[in-house]
């Protein structure tokens, strides 16, 4: 392990208000992004798509990473050069989803635990020569009435921190991503409640892996009301509440903390990180790692049409660019409008 490697990418992918491109759908999951668009899931309508997004001009001034799908990060652009290539000349960072998605946790089956850790190590290392520096893993937990249990944050806590550890040894930098969903009507406090145990257990257990902390990233999500919740707190609660989780749990050594929008608006995501950065200094930086609040309207512009990827990436580009000034704490409606 190289902690001084892992420290420089760690910390190169959250300045600059920069942030990260979650471009790492699997291939079910990109399949319900275009079925909203009318677009076949094949092959090369995916490759199309994401050569649209990595090549936006100027996006990179915004984008420091990308987080790829194994089939994304073995993919061309048109000519030739491959994906990864094409980010780490234009500095950006290339990264990779290493988790094997969800299956029910055994004995707990309404209840979720990421798989994956088996073969990992051989499969970092693949990575890393086809320019990977930087992973994820994403390990869900669900509220609900008697859930989240303790065994679940447990073990999902427990194969977060063994990955991260094997990212390491690889000289990867493992982004730890525990996201608390949304989905339900339970409101902040729940949330807040279920995200703070959660945290607590993660770091415990990265830890008890020996896990450098000063070489990783936390992508976490934001305390917000559940999405059937009646009282929707506002912009500024979720921001309060969002910064005092993350000072109770999330050490200093920790270079940054990189959202998923986890199904909030692309714009609302976009306020509360402003929000979030208006009440700074923080201890670490606080930037984004988002998906469909990065891509929802790139998506729609394109519509699988190659004559509409300009279009697609001219919305790409703005969205990226208002998530940068909200990193900065400069985001208001009129970056908003300024497209
Ligand atoms: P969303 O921002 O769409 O939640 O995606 C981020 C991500 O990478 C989830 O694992």
């Amino acid at each position: 392990m190289n902690l001084n490697e892992l420290h420089r990418i760690a910390t190169k992918l959250v300045a600059d208000h920069r942030g990260i491109l979650a471009a790492d759908e699997s291939t079910s999951t990109i399949e319900k992004r275009f079925k909203s668009i009318g677009v076949e899931n094949t092959e090369e309508h995916r490759r199309a798509y994401r050569d649209m997004l990595f090549s936006t001009p100027g996006a990179a001034k915004f984008i420091s990473g990308v987080i790829m799908y194994d089939e994304t990060i073995r993919q061309k652009h048109k000519d030739g050069t491959s994906f990864a290539e094409g980010q780490t000349r234009n500095d950006v960072i290339p990264g990779i989803k290493v988790d094997k998605g969800v299956k029910e946790l055994p004995g707990s089956p309404q209840e979720k635990i990421t798989e994956g850790l088996d073969g990992l190590r051989e499969r970092l290392a693949e990575y890393h020569k086809l320019g990977a520096r930087f992973a994820k893993w994403r390990a869900v937990i669900d509220i609900g009435p008697g859930i989240p249990t303790d065994y679940c944050i447990r073990a999902n806590a427990q194969a977060l921190a063994r990955y991260a550890a094997l990212c390491q040894v690889e000289n990867i930098v493992p982004i730890v991503e525990p996201e608390v969903l949304m989905d339900g009507d339970h409101d902040l406090a729940r949330c807040f409640e279920v995200t703070s145990r959660t945290l607590h257990v993660v770091f415990e257990e990265l830890a008890n892996h020996r896990v450098a902390l000063e070489g990783m990233l936390l992508k976490p999500n934001m305390v917000i009301s559940g999405k059937k919740c009646p009282k929707q707190a506002s912009v500024e609660e979720v921001a309060r509440e969002t910064v005092k989780v993350l000072k109770r749990h999330v050490p200093a050594a920790v270079p940054g903390v990189v959202f998923l929008s986890g199904g909030q608006s692309d714009v609302v995501a976009t306020e509360h990180l402003q929000a979030m950065n208006a009440m700074g200094p923080m201890p670490w930086k606080l930037s984004f790692s988002y998906g469909r609040a990065l891509q929802e309207a790139a998506l729609k512009a394109w519509a699988g049409k190659e004559s509409n990827v300009a279009a697609g990436q001219k919305a790409f580009h703005h969205r990226s660019k208002c998530n940068s000034a909200a990193c900065a704490a400069t985001y208001s409606a009129q970056t908003e409008k300024a497209a």
